[in-house]
């Protein structure tokens, strides 16, 4: 991997859709002279039940636009590319790369006191067994129990955010991890911080358990990375938060807004195409439909 060393240049992050804005705000609050390139793959939207081969061809597609777009650092913020895809993009890109499943694994680990963790997330991320071997590389007495929420990503996508609906999905997704007696739970879907709350109450029908996401943990890692190859950016102005879209959702920019807070953010859409190398974006001037 050669190094890059422009400290100008952004740290990027993707994910399949508006869920890896909960990492971007984290590396934000954390980092906030650092200039953000996000990228959504709302065309490819959800990656949780696609196939493994999708996922890492809309996983590198992603990267590789990213990477065409100056960036330093890359955060993959989708766990299920996270669990499918991590060594194909290390491999192919030229620029340090973290994903949000070591961080999360790590938080868990921390966390927990009587070595009982529960992790939920998408239907491959579960079936890639990525949490559970991250969390038994850490510590391996630790019990984890895993349950794949495959429903919920459309849900938050589609702003049922505080839905009744929401709630009856969560309780039976949740109640299993009642006799299972966990004290903590890892958010294991960059999506699913947006319904934390919704889930501490659900969870908390029975017993406190403690709710950990891998956003705050991965910002850490991020600071770390760009201080130890001295990569900060330089004390100036902060640009807005660039996205760029494969698609267009009436509630991207609702929802981002509300992750993101007053930020303004400058929403454009990619192409896509084929070439002999796959799937490939690249930059057009085509703003959202739904702006
Ligand atoms: N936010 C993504 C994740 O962390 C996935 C959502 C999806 O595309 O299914 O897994």
């Amino acid at each position: 991997m050669s190094m890059h060393t422009d400290k100008r240049a952004a740290i990027g992050v993707f994910d399949s859709g508006i869920g890896g804005l909960t990492v971007a705000r984290a590396v934000h609050k954390l980092l906030p002279r650092e200039h953000i390139v996000y990228f959504g793959d709302l065309l490819h939207l959800p990656y949780g039940s696609k196939s493994e081969t999708a996922v890492v061809q809309f996983s590198l597609a992603a990267c590789r636009f990213l990477c065409s777009q100056n960036i330093k650092l890359l955060v993959v913020a989708c766990n299920t590319a996270a669990s499918l895809a991590m060594k194909r993009i290390v491999s192919e890109v030229d620029v340090p790369v973290i994903g949000v499943v070591g961080p999360g694994a790590k938080t868990a680990c921390a966390a927990t006191r009587n070595n009982r963790v529960g992790v939920i997330g998408t239907s491959r991320t579960i079936e890639s067994g990525s949490y559970r071997s991250a969390i038994a590389g850490i510590n391996p007495l630790i019990m984890v129990f895993e349950k794949p929420t495959p429903l919920l990503v459309p849900m938050i996508e589609e702003g049922w955010i505080g839905h009744p609906v929401l709630r009856l999905v969560l309780q039976e997704y949740l109640g299993g991890f009642i006799t299972s007696d966990i004290d903590t739970i890892v958010l294991g879907c960059t999506h699913y911080p947006l319904i934390r709350r919704e889930i501490e109450e659900v969870l908390d029908g029975t017993k406190t358990v403690q709710v950990v996401d891998s956003a705050d943990s991965t910002a850490l890692k991020t600071k770390r990375l760009l201080e130890e190859n001295d990569l900060q950016r330089p004390p100036g102005k902060v640009d807005t938060l660039k996205v760029w879209l494969t698609d267009s959702t009436p509630g991207f920019r609702v929802v981002a807004e509300r992750i993101m807070g007053k930020e303004s953010i400058d929403v454009s859409l990619v192409d896509s195409g084929y070439c002999s190398e796959g799937l490939r974006y690249s930059a057009s001037d085509r703003s959202p439909r739904h702006e």
